[in-house]
């Protein structure tokens, strides 16, 4: 943003009264005036602020002006108070000065607001973040608690305060804000018992009865009311443009925001609420039996329900209005009160609870706003301390305000006027001497500590005897009676004794600030501060938690018979730290100045403005401004912070600093009466010059900051550039190895191709050649052989003809034949194997037949050649069975391969047939089970079946008895089907003696056998015929008379595998043969 403004730019009167001119007091009032007329309420004296109060809101505090004075020369912008905490909050953060900013001013002048702005700018513009905010407001949000409880309405200012603040504002080292701590001075508890007409008491218990819920009024016995309370003077209860509901609001929340738990603001209500009800409580005499008065409770409902509130026994506070404990010479004595000495208890009590509590307050808000980091701080204090007051009535409170004044006028001398001089001499700088007033003889008046008026008062107050104000007064007439600015009638300085502006109780100062009539009357008494021990032990006693830490010395177990110590000499003590505090901080100074006694805006009432500007000392601060220099500095700092203004000068001065200053400015051409050279600093006449020299350093360092970025980047490039290159290079190696491998990968593998290629072709070309050569050789052999054989041939033709074809021919047969023979020894010599290499030439055929054959022949011999006697007989039997049967009966060829066992009944073996064997006469050449077919149903019933060379026999089968035995030659014939069945049927001669019981029809298994062995019988006997057989599927049977037909028939299986015989009727029997 730019700003056009400027100290010197649009200027109403002057914005700095240095530049006054012709300078003396009427054209100071005449130039405040005329800027206050315009809204131009701030003007600087040097570096001090001057500050009319407006008494209206100006728009002159907005964010934007915040921002307009942040970080500008102090004198570069129109005087604001801002451009004052501005300075002091950089030089703090960057110089690491610690602050104090000093507002002084009457009451009512605009300090308490004016050092509100002051740190509201300071929160502004410092550091922000979430700790830090929280912070700042707790900081900020401490202010409307303490002006709660320690600011009322008097006559000169609607929110005036009646306690003196001094806050440090902690920062850390990037001047962010850490904490705080608040110190308070003296309250002006009076004002809780008693307000002067026109006046309130303290905030807080308006607020309180306004703004508190019906509910928390009722908790605290409270009513809306403010009639109903003694302490609260009815005149001026409500102020106009004060919302007191809205306040109390508004402390409550700040309140909460400062740290207070709920329980601590009900207990602090708890006690605002007790003071008021104490300010209820009234007492009547009663009369004793002495003759004295003795105070009583009139009502007790308030006293009951204060008790309540602080959890005090009601009798022990009751008798402590009563009686008061006295203690001499390790004695205890009761005394009884009278009414005014209860009233007085009452009021005490009131004023020492409510002045503990804002102490406790104070402390509590301390505790919650301290800074937590133990690191170093640096420091603003803020000073709001009351001002300067002279009432009609002036009383002790009065006194101890305007000697705190008195104090402050000092650091200001101390650190403006006289400081400033001493400088100059020390620094042998020419230097006319300016008159100022110094104030330090009024401080050692009241201060010193033999005869000064506190020292007198509190010696008075410990004196043993009655003592009385006027004592103390007397006392004062006769010590200070040659102090020039102390006042009285009854002085030993006669020439009072006429003034009679003066009183007799009273006594006058002549402050810096004017002349203050002091009423002595209650001097003694506010000094002494006195709270009866019972009452203090009453409250010691009370369960509310607050009240044991308020009134420590309540506690019966630390009786101190000490007194404790003065109000005064309390006083003085803080004042004095105070003071010390202040000395070791950078002094800012803001002088508020009212313009008007009526709270009003824009009137300017001049005997008042010039009151103030008189005894503030202002002009006299303006003539030393302007007889001096306004700036100086040692040459070793003024050199190091404009050296860059001078090319001699930087960057570096060889030679003592005071000449390098002296040729920085003559190289900047500064004009010599601008500045002087002391010993050990230069002095700077004008702020101006100053402010160019400034300005030029900042356009410089501007240059400077373009000079080192310009390098920096030229570096920051060039290093960049350099590790581009670098990296380039290897980049490019990498790439350019990788491209020449490639290139010769396929170069390497191009040359292999070609290379096979080329070897290939005259590969191919030798092989082509050595081809061609190889068949030209062997053409010519072929030639050759041809050629010769032909030669050969013509020449033997005539030898060959002849012979060579037969023998050939014989040779080749020869090799043939023997080829075939060989091939023929493969053959095997079972007579069952039928194989037989097939002929190899077809001229071959016939002896191929004919030797297959006769092998044959041969090996069948040979195989029967290797036969006993008795399997030579088997076979001749089964080759005749095969003679007999073979083709003719379907039962042959399962009969091929069974032996012929003929004794299946191992006859002789076998003990059951041993009679039946011992019967035969002859061999048994056959021993067999048959069944005997029954004419009768077909069905067969077993037989043994015995055969002898001359006999066959059919026995029982279980009694071996014989049942027929016929000779063989009565046997004519045998019939047996053509199929497979075991059925045959013997036939008898007919005529023989064995043919009365007709033929036999039976069946065997081994019918084959029997049929064989029977057929050679009949063949070997010499004496009788063959025997027929007779193969056919109907035959006839002889059953004794009758014949049967017996009729095989082929058919399904009736009874599983066997053939099964039925008789059809009398002359047939039907054997079904399952087909085959
Ligand atoms: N800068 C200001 N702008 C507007 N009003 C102001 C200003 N300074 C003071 N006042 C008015 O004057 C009144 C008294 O100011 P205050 O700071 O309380 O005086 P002091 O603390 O010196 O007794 C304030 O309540 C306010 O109304
Ligand atoms: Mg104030």
């Amino acid at each position: 943003m730019e700003v056009k403004t400027s100290l010197l730019d649009n200027m109403i009167g002057v914005g700095d009264m240095v530049l006054l001119e012709p300078l003396n007091e009427d054209s100071f009032i005449m130039n405040l005036r005329n800027r206050f007329d315009h809204n131009e309420i701030y003007t600087y004296i040097g570096s001090v602020v001057i500050s009319m109060n407006p008494y209206r809101s100006l728009p002159i505090y907005t964010p934007q002006k915040v921002e307009e004075y942040r970080n500008r020369n102090f004198y570069e912008l129109s005087p604001h108070i801002y451009a004052l905490a501005d300075e002091a909050y950089r030089s703090l953060r960057d110089q690491d000065k610690d602050q104090c900013i000093l507002i002084t001013g009457e009451s009512g002048a605009g300090k308490t607001e004016a050092s509100k702005l002051v740190m509201s700018y300071v929160a502004a513009v410092c550091g922000k973040g979430q700790e830090v905010n929280k912070v700042k407001e707790q900081l900020l949000q401490s202010n409307p608690v303490l002006e709660a409880f320690g600011n009322a309405k008097t006559m000169r200012n609607d929110n005036s305060s009646r306690f003196g603040k001094y806050m440090d504002i902690e920062f850390d080292f990037k001047g962010d804000p850490l904490g705080g701590v608040i110190s308070n001075y003296l309250l002006e508890k009076s004002r809780v018992c008693k307000q002067p007409r026109g006046e309130r008491n303290f905030h807080i218990f308006y607020q309180l009865l306004s703004g508190a819920s019906d509910d928390t009024l009722v908790k605290l016995k409270l009513d809306r009311d403010f009639s109903k309370y003694n302490y609260l003077s009815l005149d001026s209860a409500n102020v106009n443009g004060l919302d007191d509901a809205a306040s109390f609001r508004t402390v409550r929340n700040a309140m909460q925001i400062v740290g207070f738990m709920e329980a601590e603001v009900q207990s602090v209500l708890e006690l605002v609420a007790a003071v008021l009800k104490l300010g209820n409580i009234e007492f009547k005499p009663e009369s004793r039996v002495n003759g004295f008065d003795e105070s009583r409770v009139k009502d007790k409902n308030d006293l009951k329900e204060m008790c309540e509130l602080l959890g005090i026994e009601q009798s022990v506070l009751e008798r402590a209005f009563s009686y008061r404990t006295v203690e001499a010479k390790m004695e205890k004595m009761s005394t009884t009160l009278n009414v005014a000495q209860a009233y007085y208890a009452r009021d005490a009590l009131a004023k020492n609870l409510y002045s503990r509590l804002f102490s406790w307050l104070v402390t509590r808000i301390n505790e919650s706003i301290k800074a937590q980091a133990k690191t170093r701080h640096k420091v603003m204090g803020v000073l709001d301390i009351y001002g300067f007051e002279i009432f009609e009535d002036n009383s002790f409170e009065q006194f101890i305000i305007n000697y705190c004044n008195e104090k402050l006028q000092q650091i200001f001398i101390e650190l403006t006027l006289r400081e400033e001089q001493e400088e100059y001499i020390r620094e042998d700088i020419e230097w006319t001497n300016i008159e100022y007033f110094n104030n330090a003889v009024i401080c050692d008046l009241i201060e010193n500590n033999q005869n000064g008026i506190l020292a007198m008062l509190d010696e008075e107050c410990l004196r043993p005897g009655t003592v009385t104000d006027d004592t103390f007064l007397d006392k004062l007439n006769t010590i200070c009676a040659e102090h020039q600015h102390f006042e009285s009638r009854l002085n030993k300085n006669s020439k009072f004794l006429t003034d009679h502006s003066l009183p007799h109780s009273c006594f006058r100062i002549q402050h810096y600030a004017g002349k203050v009539l002091y009423r002595v009357e209650g001097f003694v008494d506010k000094n002494n501060d006195l709270l009866y021990r019972d009452l203090s032990q009453a409250m010691y006693k009370a369960t509310h938690s607050l009240m044991r830490q308020l009134f420590p010395e309540g506690n019966p177990a630390k009786v101190n018979l000490k007194r404790p110590p003065t109000a005064g000499f309390q006083f003085k003590a803080s004042v004095g730290v105070l003071m010390k505090n202040l000395q070791t901080k950078n002094p800012n100074y803001i002088r508020c100045i009212k313009p008007n006694d009526k709270k009003v805006a824009h009137i300017f009432t001049d005997s008042l403005v010039c009151h103030q500007v008189r005894y503030l000392g202002l002009v006299e601060n303006v003539r030393v401004r302007r007889a001096g220099y306004a700036f100086r500095q040692p040459y070793e700092s003024c050199l190091e912070r404009y050296k860059m203004l001078c090319k001699k000068t930087w960057p570096h001065w060889r030679g003592p600093a005071r000449d390098g200053v002296e040729v920085l400015l003559t190289d900047c051409s500064v004009p010599t009466e601008e500045f002087a050279y002391g010993r050990s600093k230069i002095f700077i006449r004008n702020p101006r010059t100053l402010f160019t020299l400034e300005e030029r350093r900042r356009a410089c360092l501007e240059d400077l900051a373009t000079l080192i970025q310009k390098i920096y980047r030229g570096w920051k490039s060039r290093t960049h550039f350099l590790l581009l290159k670098k990296s380039q290079v290897v980049v490019a190696a990498w790439y350019r190895r990788y491209a020449q491998q490639n290139k010769y990968q396929k170069i390497k593998s191009a040359t292999l191709v070609m290379q096979s290629f080329i070897r290939g072709w005259k590969a191919r070309n030798i092989l082509r050649q050595l081809k061609y050569e190889k068949r030209c050789k062997e053409a010519v052999t072929t030639i050759a052989a041809y050629w010769h054989g032909t030669q050969v041939r013509r020449e033997y033709r005539k030898f060959f003809r002849a012979n060579a074809g037969k023998k050939i021919y014989d040779f080749t047969i020869q090799r043939i034949m023997q080829k075939y023979f060989l091939g023929l020894k493969t053959t095997t010599m079972s007579p069952m194997d039928n194989s037989w290499p097939a002929k190899p030439y077809g001229f071959l055929e016939g002896a191929h037949t004919q030797l297959r054959r006769i092998f044959h022949l041969w090996r069948c011999k040979k195989y029967r050649g290797q036969f006993t006697e008795e399997k030579k007989a088997v076979y001749e039997e089964k080759l005749e069975a095969s003679e007999i049967f073979k083709d003719k009966k379907a039962l042959y060829p399962s009969s091929v391969s069974q032996p012929f066992k003929g004794d299946y009944l191992e006859i002789q073996k076998n003990p059951k047939y041993q009679k039946l064997n011992s019967a035969m006469e002859e061999k048994v050449l056959l021993a067999d089970l048959v069944n005997k077919i029954n004419r009768a149903n077909g069905k067969g019933s077993p037989r043994l079946f015995l055969l002898t060379k001359s006999n066959f026999v059919l026995a029982d089968q279980k009694t071996g008895q014989v049942k027929a035995s016929v000779p063989l030659p009565d046997l004519a014939s045998v019939s047996v089907s053509t199929q497979s069945d075991g059925f045959f049927a013997l036939k008898l001669k007919e005529g023989s003696a064995s043919a009365s019981k007709g033929d036999f029809l039976l069946s065997s298994e081994h019918l084959i056998e029997i049929i064989t062995k029977l057929h050679r019988i009949g063949t070997t006997a010499a004496d009788r015929d063959q025997i027929n057989i007779d193969i056919s599927d109907e035959f006839l049977v002889q059953f004794k008379q009758d014949k049967v037909c017996v009729k095989f028939i082929q058919g399904g299986p009736k009874n599983g595998n066997s053939a099964a015989c039925k008789r059809k009727n009398n002359r047939l029997l039907e054997v079904s043969v399952p087909s085959p």
